[in-house]
């Protein structure tokens, strides 16, 4: 006989934020004058304030450039001085990789400059380019490939696509479409920025493409090696003739993989196959040697072909071979590098994720054995609620992202790596852990990530709040890290000491997506639906808007083509040859769930990427002065998550930004919960969650996971539920377990008491004694899906080793006793 009975209510309270809130008051009674600064009522008008606010900012920062750093790479922001690579010291990696003595926060900007409709900027950097695009490149200097693929090139392509493909074509439909026009009228752009950037795509010969197709040949012979593996650095004059050997070793997972989007782009604008033949050819090579839990390690020797490390994550090193496979397959309709992003998200979710109601966190594991490697993550990683957002994995994305969002309440930045967890030994249980703590590498230059999936969520839910997080942002920058020429991030989070440096990506990434963030009545060229209509286009990894369409090829290639010379001899059809391996199910024997006709499997990976799931917060998007974050159960869940890891360094404490925490800013709290009920929030669990490995881990990706689906109409058998799983071998599964001890509050708010544990282990009416020290499990997660509260993971009857009897062993209600805990809502199915 089978017992449902798993218990579902809540109890609430409310007192996490009136202590927030107190704080606050008091606060910002002190600083008025920054508290008034906070508008927050993103108006039209308080919009085009907050957009001018930061093309001001930008302008502070080209001008800069333009006067003190320009012609070399960058300006040094706190010095005024020119900074370009190393000379000196070819091994000083740290600067060489990305600078290249090529003006670089010019190219890495010319679509930055359009997108803020900076016109005359571009036509003089277009001009000083255009002047020496001949020995341009011709620099002795060794850069990285992947910095020179998406800094120099991207940069190129971004920009030629834009002058030949928005303005132009508009120009010539729109004399043949004055019919057209009737039904739909285009919307305004402001007239004189449109002539002006008509003026300039007409000018404009496409000779930047012709740089691209310079560098292009500069890079690719990286790629020519015995392996098909690239060697990760090269000597932009000189080829691959005096790179010193240490300096080729290690090849990282991004580094090999990420350059066949913008290769891809560059043979199909040019019609040169080569770059796309090697990029390609490496990205498969390397994906079918992915290890057994379906991840590819982060470093390898591109000699040998040989993995260096059996490390995986989505940080740094490994992060941007995710988010080109779900571009490339946006970009190209690729479906083989679709299924690479779905194998590989299905592995990270199985493997790698650490999530409950209120947050989301990817760290590092062993690619051997599944085992966590390390406790922090790493400032790249806040790019990744973006790419969620990107492949429709909005609940993902929003608890990913909340995570960054905690971080930046305590840091003003996110620090390169943040500790998020201590473990609590006997010996340390009472320690108090202090900001410095929590930091293992301590700089922060500037970086977009944590904007850039700010901006993402925001075109996604269009929740006030991610305007609320940029307006911040947008202080700081004003406030904190605006320097005499430009912007300089911290060298040391922990004191607040500043960095002398900016790298390119401050203005083409970090102030590019803010700005678009605050766009939200979509006046940039990017968010204009009739200029970029019938464009699949993509933000490159920086920030460069690419997009492809087969007219593109004859538009560009055949002009260029001509002034090129001979097509390549390279056959693009080979690169294609990789099977992707669909993992097996297993057969159902007769008579097992398929007996209950009302009952439905399905894959809860396939649904996943099936549906555009709408905001799951709840609240519908638009809704005047509202925000869907004072209805979320779990805002500050992740607060209590990550308690020890949250503290303010004293620097920060002491920043105007009216005393409080972003999602608890008084000007924006006060206006966008004016019309709702008062943010309540569950108490905290005090239960312990943790995983476990049942069996082999190597067998996770072969094993099924269904989930369960009750037809509407069925009367019969109620003991299986809507969103029940269905896990027919536990031989294989990472379990995640929550335990349930007697008097602890569970993740549903509930108090876990004895007679409830005694009931799961004996049912109703029982006559055993009660066992005060009887102690429970909850099954939370099972390879990655979560088990929603109150459902149940269903199983087939299983054999136990004689030696595991006392470890495991089967109640007569059907449940699962794991060392003598009651497992609450793992149910054997006896058909
Ligand atoms: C907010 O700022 C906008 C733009 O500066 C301004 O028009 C508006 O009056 C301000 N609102 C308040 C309440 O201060
Ligand atoms: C935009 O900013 C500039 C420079 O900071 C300022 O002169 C101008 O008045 C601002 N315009 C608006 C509409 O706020
Ligand atoms: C940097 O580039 C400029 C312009 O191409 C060139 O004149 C100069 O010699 C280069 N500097 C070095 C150190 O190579
Ligand atoms: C490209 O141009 C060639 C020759 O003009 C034409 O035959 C071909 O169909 C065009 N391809 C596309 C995709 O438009
Ligand atoms: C694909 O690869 C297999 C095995 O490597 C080979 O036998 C086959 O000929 C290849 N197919 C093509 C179209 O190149
Ligand atoms: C438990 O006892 C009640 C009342 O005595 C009875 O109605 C019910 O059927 C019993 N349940 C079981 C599972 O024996």
């Amino acid at each position: 006989m089978l017992h449902r009975l798993i218990h579902s209510h809540l109890f609430l309270c409310t007192y996490v934020l009136s202590i927030q809130i107190v704080a606050a008051t008091a606060a910002a009674a002190a600083t008025t004058n920054a508290y008034s600064r906070f508008n927050s009522s993103f108006t039209p008008d308080h919009l085009r304030y907050l957009k001018n606010e930061t093309k001001a900012l930008f302008q502070h920062a080209w001008s800069s450039y333009i006067n003190y750093g320009f012609p070399a790479d960058e300006v040094r922001p706190l010095t005024c001085e020119p900074y370009g690579p190393d000379y000196k010291d070819v091994t000083n990696t740290v600067r060489n990789d990305a600078m290249a003595n090529i003006s670089l926060t010019m190219l890495d900007n010319l679509d930055t400059l359009i997108i803020m409709g900076q016109w005359d900027e571009l036509e003089s950097a277009l001009k000083y380019l255009k002047t020496n695009q001949k020995e341009f490149f011709n620099q002795d200097t060794i850069v990285q490939v992947f910095e020179a693929t998406i800094r120099f090139l991207g940069g190129l392509l971004s920009t030629h696509l834009i002058l030949t493909d928005v303005i132009k074509v508009d120009a010539l439909s729109s004399s043949a479409s004055t019919t057209k026009a009737r039904s739909a009228p285009p919307p305004p752009l402001p007239p004189t920025s449109l002539n002006r950037l008509r003026e300039i795509s007409a000018n404009y010969d496409g000779f930047l493409l012709g740089m691209a197709h310079d560098l292009g040949l500069r890079l690719i012979p990286s790629y020519r090696t015995r392996t098909n593996i690239p060697v990760p650095r090269i000597n932009l004059a000189k080829g691959l003739k005096d790179v010193p050997p240490p300096l080729q070793k290690d090849a990282c997972t991004s580094g090999v993989t990420t350059p066949v989007l913008e290769f891809t782009l560059l043979s199909r604008l040019t019609g040169d196959y080569q770059f796309e033949y090697y990029s390609q050819l490496a990205f498969w090579k390397i994906w079918s040697s992915k290890l057994q839990l379906n991840l590819l390690p982060m470093t390898i020797d591109p000699f040998s072909n040989q993995w260096k490390d059996s490390i995986t994550g989505i940080g740094a090193s490994i992060d941007s071979f995710y988010e080109y496979a779900a571009k490339s397959a946006i970009l190209f309709d690729d479906d083989h590098m679709w299924s690479v992003f779905k194998t590989s998200y299905q592995a990270l979710l199985t493997h790698l994720a650490q999530s409950d109601e209120g947050s989301m966190i990817f760290p590092n594991i062993n690619n051997q054995d599944g085992v966590l490697f390390s406790d922090w993550i790493d400032s790249l990683s806040a790019f990744w609620s973006g790419l969620q957002v990107l492949t429709g994995q909005l609940t993902d994305a929003i608890k990913t992202h909340v995570v960054y969002l905690k971080i930046w309440d305590h840091f003003d930045s996110i620090p390169e790596r943040w500790i998020y967890s201590h473990r609590n030994s006997k010996k340390n249980r009472r320690k108090i852990y202090r900001a410095e703590d929590s930091i293992e590498l301590e700089w922060y230059p500037l970086r977009p990530e944590f904007i850039e999936s700010t901006y993402y969520l925001y075109r996604a839910t269009r929740d006030p709040m991610y305007l609320h997080i940029g307006e911040r942002i947008l202080y700081l920058f004003q406030n904190t890290y605006k320097a005499p020429c430009g912007f300089s991030g911290f060298q040391d989070v922990r004191t607040g000491q500043k960095q002398n440096r900016m790298e390119t990506f401050v203005l083409g990434e970090t102030l590019k997506y803010l700005y678009l963030l605050f766009d939200v009545e979509d006046e940039a060229i990017l968010h204009n639906k009739v200029l970029m209509r019938g464009k699949n286009w993509i933000f490159s990894t920086e920030a460069h808007p690419l997009w492809y369409h087969k007219n593109l090829y004859n538009r560009s290639a055949q002009g260029f083509l001509g002034a090129a010379g001979e097509e390549s001899k390279i056959n693009p059809a080979i690169i294609r040859n990789t099977t992707i391996v669909k993992p097996e199910l297993f057969e159902i024997p007769d008579g097992g769930l398929n007996a209950l006709a009302h009952v439905t499997k399905k894959d809860p990976y396939g649904s996943r990427f099936d549906t555009c799931q709408l905001n799951p917060l709840g609240k519908a998007p638009n809704s005047f002065l509202e925000s869907s974050f004072y209805n979320w159960d779990h805002l500050f869940k992740a607060d209590y998550t990550f308690q020890n890891s949250l503290k303010k360094p004293r620097h920060v404490t002491r920043t105007n930004l009216d005393g409080s925490y972003i999602e608890l800013s008084r000007s924006f709290y006060d206006k966008f919960t004016m019309f709702q009920t008062p943010l309540i929030c569950p108490r905290m669990p005090t239960t312990h969650v943790y995983e476990i490995f049942w069996g082999d881990i190597k067998e996770a990706t072969r094993l099924e996971v269904s989930l369960l689906k009750v037809s509407d109409d069925a009367t019969e058998n109620k003991i299986i539920y809507n969103d029940d799983l269905w896990v027919p071998n536990l031989l294989g599964l990472r379990i995640q377990f929550e335990e349930l001890k007697v008097d602890d509050i569970d993740a549903k708010n509930k108090v876990i008491t004895i007679d409830y544990l005694h009931l799961l282990l004996h049912g109703l009416n029982s006559t055993q004694p009660v066992d005060t020290g009887l102690k429970g499990l909850r099954v939370r997660r099972v390879n990655g899906v979560d088990v929603k509260l109150g459902a149940a993971v269903w199983t087939l009857p299983f054999q136990v080793n004689e030696k595991d009897k006392d470890t495991v062993q089967v109640t007569e209600g059907g449940r699962v006793v794991l060392e003598g805990k009651i497992v609450e809502n793992l149910m054997v199915w006896y058909g």
